[in-house]
């Protein structure tokens, strides 16, 4: 896809224009852009090369059909609570970049603790086990916030599953329920996934070490985009359209209250461990109980899911009775 949105003011003007689902002439918005008719017609087309429906009709002009929703920072900002508000150090929104992510690791040094991008769409978005993100634009969340702790990444153990937690508890202050998480960070809604979490670090290991939190939330996932994902998903759209009507949920409601509880946990993290967020964690869990397979770089172990221990790590018990475990996927074991 064209590289077209990233930093182009002719164009995110346009967007605001249309995110109105109103019908716009393309005499209006050459008048408002300040430029010829022609030129709007461009301006269009990369629009479009660019995933977003825009549609012309003949007499009408051009409508992004249901509008957009756009991340606004002002918006999210009068949202904080004033402890998320207090642990902020800068809080960006982009019309596109590589990822999140990416974009962190690269200036969170600069920022330090509290740093927080959030974009429209993602080129390169990132999942765990180098999997690429489908990240369509205006329709979900991609946040990325940055925390450095000076105790190096020991303190870290455990942290994205109480981040998976979080998201949860996040989404459950909104009134959306059903949700679970499956080991280590994934939350499902009967058995689809809605979110994911990729930890990334930068920094000394032993040392001063930043570690930055990917979140990406399916909100309102395209079709066109939809025929991407490689795993059965779900959007909070669909699981609960009322949320979302007149003076309901919006992304940017998603990004503050997503923001309220991430932000006091990595301040808390080093201090509390995961062994203070485990209950929580486990009255959660998807498959507990279940019989299930872990997928590990060289092997496969099959067992019983136990539960997460106070480090985080997969409970599993085996013919070779109870292990635990620090990495790998799991899976269900069908006809069980
Ligand atoms: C997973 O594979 O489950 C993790 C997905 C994490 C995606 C998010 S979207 C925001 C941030 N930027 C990225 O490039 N990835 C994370």
């Amino acid at each position: 896809m064209v590289d077209h949105l990233h930093q182009d003011e002719p164009v995110q003007a346009l967007i605001r224009l249309l995110a109105d689902g109103e019908f716009h002439s393309g005499e209006e918005l050459g008048e408002v852009l300040g430029v010829s008719r022609a030129a709007v017609w461009k301006q269009l087309q990369k629009l479009q090369s660019s995933g977003i429906d825009v549609r012309s009709t003949k007499g009408r002009g051009y409508v992004i059909p249901g509008g957009l929703n756009l991340l606004d920072a002002r918006q999210i900002h009068a949202m904080l609570s004033p402890e998320a508000n207090s642990l902020l150090s800068s809080l960006e929104v982009l019309a596109q970049v590589d990822s999140t992510n990416a974009r962190v690791l690269r200036e969170g040094q600069k920022w330090g603790k509290g740093y927080v991008c959030l974009a429209e769409r993602q080129t390169a978005g990132r999942g765990r086990r180098g999997r690429q993100w489908v990240s369509p634009f205006a329709g979900n969340i991609y946040l990325s916030l940055s925390w450095t702790y000076e105790e190096g990444a020991a303190v870290l153990e455990g942290l994205s599953l109480a981040v998976g937690l979080a998201i949860v508890e996040a989404l459950e202050s909104l009134g959306f329920s059903g949700i679970a998480l499956k080991w280590p960070n994934d939350l499902l809604w009967q058995g689809r996934k809605l979110s994911g979490v990729l930890l990334e670090m930068g920094g000394d290991p032993a040392g001063q070490c930043q570690v930055v939190v990917g979140v990406g939330l399916n909100v309102t996932m395209p079709a066109s985009a939809a025929s991407a994902i490689d795993q059965p998903w779900v959007d909070l759209q669909s699981l609960s359209p009322d949320a979302f009507g007149a003076g309901g949920v919006t992304r940017n409601t998603l990004a503050a209250t997503l923001l309220n509880h991430l932000l006091p946990l990595l301040r808390d993290y080093a201090r509390l461990k995961f062994s203070h967020y485990q209950a929580a964690w486990e009255a959660r869990h998807a498959y507990a109980g279940q019989e299930v397979e872990l997928v590990m770089a060289n092997s496969r172990v099959r067992g019983h899911l136990l539960g997460v221990d106070s480090q985080g790590a997969l409970r599993l018990l085996t013919d070779d009775g109870e292990r635990v475990f620090y990495g790998g996927e799991i899976s269900l074991r069908p006809g069980i």
